[in-house]
């Protein structure tokens, strides 16, 4: 199965920027989502066929204090309350997994801010695509 890098920044962002004044990122920069709950950003995984997917999201989170989230694929919360842990500060990015199942065609994978402190930045989402599909975001890298 192919990978497929997800740029933050060519998501959907629902309270929130992109940004690029911390070192470390891939591609033009990440997101930074407001801080309150229920700020999202969704990205689109296009899939070839249905099957399992690893969603490798990169994401820094500066302060001490653990962030949460909740992660939707296609609107059903797969992952609820994901700790999104310290990463002691906002230059050093860090990486949460889950494996879920994709439908074919495209897939919204919705991470949305389950605290007041809102969402760790993202940088991007590295997808294993089932049947070797790829990506849809334009200019996204397949690695
Ligand atoms: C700081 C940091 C941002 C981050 C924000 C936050 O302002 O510079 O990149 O998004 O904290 O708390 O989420």
């Amino acid at each position: 199965a192919a990978t497929n890098r997800l740029e933050a920044e060519n998501a959907v962002v629902s309270q929130g920027v992109v940004e690029a004044n911390h070192a470390g990122y891939s591609g033009s920069g990440f997101v930074n989502g407001d801080n309150v709950s229920g700020s999202y950003t969704e990205w689109t995984v296009t899939a070839a066929a249905a099957g399992s997917s690893t969603l490798a999201i990169r994401y820094s989170n500066g302060p001490s204090t653990t962030r949460t989230a909740n992660i939707a694929v296609n609107g059903t919360v797969v992952s609820a309350n994901r700790a999104f842990n310290s990463t002691g500060n906002w230059d050093t990015w860090a990486t949460v997994s889950i494996t879920t199942n994709l439908n074919a065609g495209a897939n919204k994978v919705r991470i949305t801010a389950a605290n007041a402190d809102g969402n760790p930045n993202f940088d991007y989402i590295d997808a294993t695509t089932p049947g070797g599909g790829g990506g849809t975001v334009t200019a996204d890298q397949l690695l």
